[in-house]
């Protein structure tokens, strides 16, 4: 099966096998007979974050577990629950349609509700594992299914539990804890830009929904149009005495303070290596937003990963920093 259509990057890639499973039992079936088979799997939301290098050897098995209702309606507030296979955008409308805040920040984030906590998808101020209370996943090693509170998933900017000991869980469904009196987030400076003429009390949770739509589609390219997998390198953190050391050599550096040291800006960084609208035949780098990677036209896994690569060396060259990839890689040659 051809994957082409299943990641937004638009890679070229195909699957020895495919299956897309609407419910706990047949991801159970689809998890079993690959075992039985000795199949490798990968399991597949919306295909936002991911790049194919190459061909999948094994079994790909698409999440489409639908479901999306209300639970614990009390006092102003209300948990979500969502099917992994939900749409996490059209999610976003329906809570803050609904009146409920919590997660109008994240509105136009691509992808499903199910692959949202496995990198903790954040923006404008505001992460995921602020609002998700618990996490329903199928655990591979028992066959069960397991509720993990949203404490035991090992949230961190964009890491958790699943990122990091990948194959043990499916998710299943997510629930959040959503609000209808929570403050808003309006801290982020592009968000204050945008609704800057509102007094805040007039401010609602549509408007922010439409701010942060509106910031997203000035900046971040529609994947339907240029493919691509939003930030592909996360912000790194460095030791405040290393800030120190580059501010010194680059004083317009931007970083913001951390408990644990100074993020910096990955964009400025890349954009300030002289990427920033780069192209090769295949594929390139934004012209407005330098942390993301643009599949241009019919470019591999590999054109990415090689375009990635020189991106790293060069901002390790220039300014002695390493940058980490945001998406995963998906690698496996098809074995003969
Ligand atoms: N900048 C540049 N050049 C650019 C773009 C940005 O110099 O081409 C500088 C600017 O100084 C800007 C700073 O970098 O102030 C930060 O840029 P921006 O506000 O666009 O945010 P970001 O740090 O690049 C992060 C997330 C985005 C998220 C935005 C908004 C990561 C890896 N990325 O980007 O998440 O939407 O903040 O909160 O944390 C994603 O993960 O796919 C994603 C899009």
């Amino acid at each position: 099966v051809e994957l082409k259509d299943l990641n937004t990057l638009r890679v070229a890639s195909v699957a020895r096998y495919y299956v897309e499973v609407t419910d706990n039992e047949s991801l159970r079936a689809a998890l079993a007979w690959a075992d039985a088979n000795q199949y490798r799997t990968l399991i597949l939301g919306g295909g936002s974050n991911l790049v194919f290098d190459g061909d999948f050897d094994g079994l790909v098995i698409r999440i489409c577990i639908r479901a999306r209702y209300w639970e614990d309606v009390s006092d102003g507030e209300a948990t979500l629950v969502l099917g992994a296979g939900e749409n996490w955008h059209d999610a976003v409308l329906y809570a803050a349609g609904s009146g409920y805040r919590g997660i109008e920040n994240l509105a136009l984030i691509p992808g499903t509700a199910g692959a949202a906590p496995v990198q903790n998808i954040g923006a404008y101020g505001v992460e995921l594992c602020d609002t998700l209370v618990s996490v329903t996943a199928l655990d591979r090693h028992t066959g069960e299914l397991v509720k993990l509170a949203g404490q035991e998933c090992q949230f961190a900017y964009r890491n958790s539990l699943f990122k990091e000991q990948p194959g043990q869980y499916v998710i299943t469904d997510i629930r959040l804890r959503l609000s209808r009196h929570r403050p808003l987030q309006l801290g982020y400076k592009d968000l204050q830009e945008y609704l800057g003429d509102f007094a805040p009390s007039d401010i609602d949770v549509m408007d922010v929904v439409e701010a942060v739509m509106a910031v997203r589609r000035r900046k971040l390219p529609d994947p339907m149009t240029l493919p691509n997998v939003g930030s592909f390198f996360k912000n790194p953190v460095v030791t405040n005495a290393e800030f120190d050391r580059l501010r010194a050599l680059f004083p317009e550096v931007v970083g913001y303070p951390q408990p644990e040291g100074v993020k910096l800006a990955a964009a400025w960084l890349i954009d300030q290596s002289g990427w920033k609208g780069f192209r090769n035949s295949h594929v390139g780098v934004h012209n407005r937003q330098a942390l993301v990677l643009i599949n241009h036209s019919g470019g591999t896994g590999a054109d990415i990963l090689s375009l990635a690569k020189e991106i790293r060396e060069s901002v390790k060259a220039r300014y002695g920093v390493k940058l980490e990839m945001e998406p995963g890689v998906v690698s496996q040659a098809v074995r003969e």
